[in-house]
């Protein structure tokens, strides 16, 4: 299988020109590469460049969804919407979005709309600190488990889940996560899935890592912790640097 390689700019960048050069910059700097499927998600306002560019070899992502399908909801925008837009993925439960309101019941909302428009979501799930007596992981299969109620095995095949522990995200991230950190959820999770639907539909999902991923330290989830892929935040946004984490194999 590809491995996932899943571009996540954020409120990144200001303007439509500067938006226009980094789709073009990504999409000549992964030219060639074929061992990875791409995915750049990026902000709804330039969501229409994509299409304008006749972009062909990454595939269109949005950074969240409406909880509702459609109707009167100021400043809300459907899975529909972007559909239309070309949109093939929306990344769905990001830690930044839970920060400010997001719940584990109206991402399974995101979720239900996300699939009813027939695109993927990629689910991101991880906890804020880590303890010693496994309570994390209690969290973990709590936001799988609350995120995916509704969710029938027939559509379950096209989720795809993204590990991203909070105290390694962005910024402020007080570490970095470690391949074996990595292997140790990825496995729980699988199980979480197993448990939930079956073993088929565990191993039918993608499992990705995401949390400050950069050119050194990629190869250690990539290779060493046989990630199916990586969801990717700063380095995302410069092409040079993405194409080289995506050309990893
Ligand atoms: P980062 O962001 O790579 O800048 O840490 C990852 C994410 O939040 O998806």
């Amino acid at each position: 299988m590809k491995k996932l390689i899943v571009a996540n700019w954020k409120m990144n960048p200001q303007s439509q020109k500067e938006a226009e050069i980094l789709l073009k910059g990504t999409s000549k700097a992964i030219k060639g590469i074929k061992s990875s499927q791409i995915i750049v998600c990026i902000p709804y306002v330039f969501l229409h460049i994509f299409k304008k560019l006749k972009i062909k070899n990454f595939s269109l992502g949005a950074q969240d969804v409406s909880s509702f399908l459609d109707g009167a909801h100021t400043g809300e925008v459907s899975a529909k919407m972007m559909q239309g837009a070309g949109v093939k993925y929306i990344i769905v439960g990001h830690s930044e979005k839970r920060k400010g309101g997001d719940t584990d019941e109206n991402i399974n909302k995101k979720i239900e709309n996300i699939l009813k428009s027939k695109l993927s979501p990629i689910l991101c799930i991880g906890e804020s600190a880590r303890d010693n007596h496994g309570f994390y992981l209690n969290h973990i299969k709590t936001q799988i488990h609350e995120c995916l109620k509704s969710i029938p095995k027939a559509q379950a095949k096209n989720l795809i889940i993204a590990y991203e522990p909070v105290w390694a995200i962005g910024e402020n991230a007080t570490r970095e996560a470690t391949a074996s950190e990595f292997t140790e959820v990825k496995i729980f999770i699988r199980k979480v899935i197993s448990d939930m639907y079956d073993s088929k539909t565990a191993h039918a999902v993608p499992i990705l890592y995401g949390g400050s991923v950069n050119t050194e330290n990629a190869k250690n989830f990539l290779i060493d912790a046989s990630a199916d892929g990586l969801l990717i935040g700063r380095d995302s946004l410069n092409p040079k640097k993405f194409s080289y984490i995506a050309g990893i194999k």
